[in-house]
């Protein structure tokens, strides 16, 4: 097994800049990009050089440091950086809308100074990095505890089926629902993935394969309409994926068409689990009805990886994540816990704790 590369890594102090894996490119070219401005973190996000929602987040937090760059000279008076924080931290949350990651962690920079009101404007710079630093390291501490939670729910020989991808790339750390893969495989139990493709931007097809091979477990790829008819063969005995907003009831937000999956599942009789961070919840919405829910280009499904798939000025519908029901989940594993059943009481109890 090789190591595998870091999904992003901040360069110095809070002048340094922000270095992440181009994941547009993947699998076929590996390639770093640096991030100087906060534009720059902005249009990464937006296009989806950095995913997954606890990725963004760290990402977003790093943007931060690097839109108060300009502001920060000797004669800054505290109120001026005040007002370009909540400028920078309001521009980057437009750079998505269904990940709460994104908020959570931005909400947390500007809480910092919220704090921290007697640091003048250096002072308080230094202060989120520490802050962007720490929810870098907690995500990958959320990672590793999720991965161990998880892993206690998978019996040795276990064919596990995946959408998108919820993996390291998608975090600062090993992953959510990966990283019970990770953990199941390293505990011996000899675990195999079935990922689907997940149409239209391929998430699971170019970079939960290329994760699983570095990790050497086997994985086979499917398209996503396939996963029912490969469920009907008794090739899989779980499923787990990531999500991207959680509802006080439960319901889970992830990319479009883990839905369907869940259903399939429920109709196969297959446990249906969700992996993610407590960032991950959003407590102040009732149900998964209130969360938005991102519509992304037509030209992704029309022409998808550089090649015309439908005629010219074909009308398409492009949301980009769904909802999963609470009934639907088996569990929800957090770093945290099991959440089961999946109810109301439940997750508030052990969210509303943290
Ligand atoms: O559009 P993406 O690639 O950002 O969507 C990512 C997902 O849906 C992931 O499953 C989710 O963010 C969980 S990542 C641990």
């Amino acid at each position: 097994m090789t190591t595998p590369p870091k999904t992003m890594r901040w360069n110095g102090g809070p002048d340094g800049w922000l270095t992440m894996i181009d994941q547009t490119l993947l699998p076929t070219e590996f390639k770093e990009i640096n991030c100087k401005t906060v534009e720059e973190v902005w249009e990464a996000i937006k296009m989806l050089r950095v995913r997954g929602a606890p990725a963004i987040g760290c990402a977003a937090a790093y943007g931060v440091i690097i839109g108060m760059q300009q502001k920060i000279d000797a004669s800054s008076i505290r109120d001026e950086f005040d007002r370009r924080l909540k400028e920078v931290t309001e521009y980057l949350a437009t750079s998505r809308p269904t990940a709460v990651n994104l908020f959570w962690a931005l909400d947390r920079m500007q809480d910092v100074s919220l704090e921290n009101p007697s640091l003048s404007p250096q002072e308080m710079h230094q202060r989120l990095l520490e802050e962007a630093m720490a929810i870098e390291e907690e995500d990958r501490a959320m990672c590793a505890a999720i991965g161990q939670h998880g892993a206690k729910l998978i019996e040795k020989g276990t064919s596990i089926l995946t959408h998108c991808n919820a993996g390291g790339l998608a975090t600062a750390g090993d992953g959510t629902a990966l990283a019970v893969m990770f953990a199941a495989a390293a505990q011996g139990k000899e675990i195999q993935v079935y990922a689907d493709e997940t149409r239209p931007l391929l998430q699971g097809a170019r970079l939960t394969t290329w994760e699983l091979q570095q990790r050497d477990i086997p994985v086979t790829l499917i398209c996503d309409s396939m996963a029912g008819q490969v469920m009907k063969e008794k090739r899989i005995q779980a499923v787990i994926t990531g999500a991207d907003r959680i509802a006080a009831n439960g319901d889970a937000c992830n990319k479009i068409g883990t839905y369907s999956v869940a259903l399939l599942a429920k109709a196969h009789n297959i446990p249906f689990y969700v992996a993610a961070p407590s960032s991950t919840f959003d407590l102040s919405l009732a149900t998964g009805d209130e969360i938005p829910i991102e519509e992304r280009q037509p030209e992704e499904i029309t022409n998808g990886m550089g090649k015309q798939t439908a005629p010219e000025s074909t009308r398409v519908y492009n949301p980009a994540f769904d909802v999963t029901p609470a009934e639907l989940i088996s569990a929800i594993i957090t770093e945290h816990g099991i959440i089961q059943p999946v109810t109301t009481e439940q997750v508030r109890s052990q969210i509303e704790k943290t």
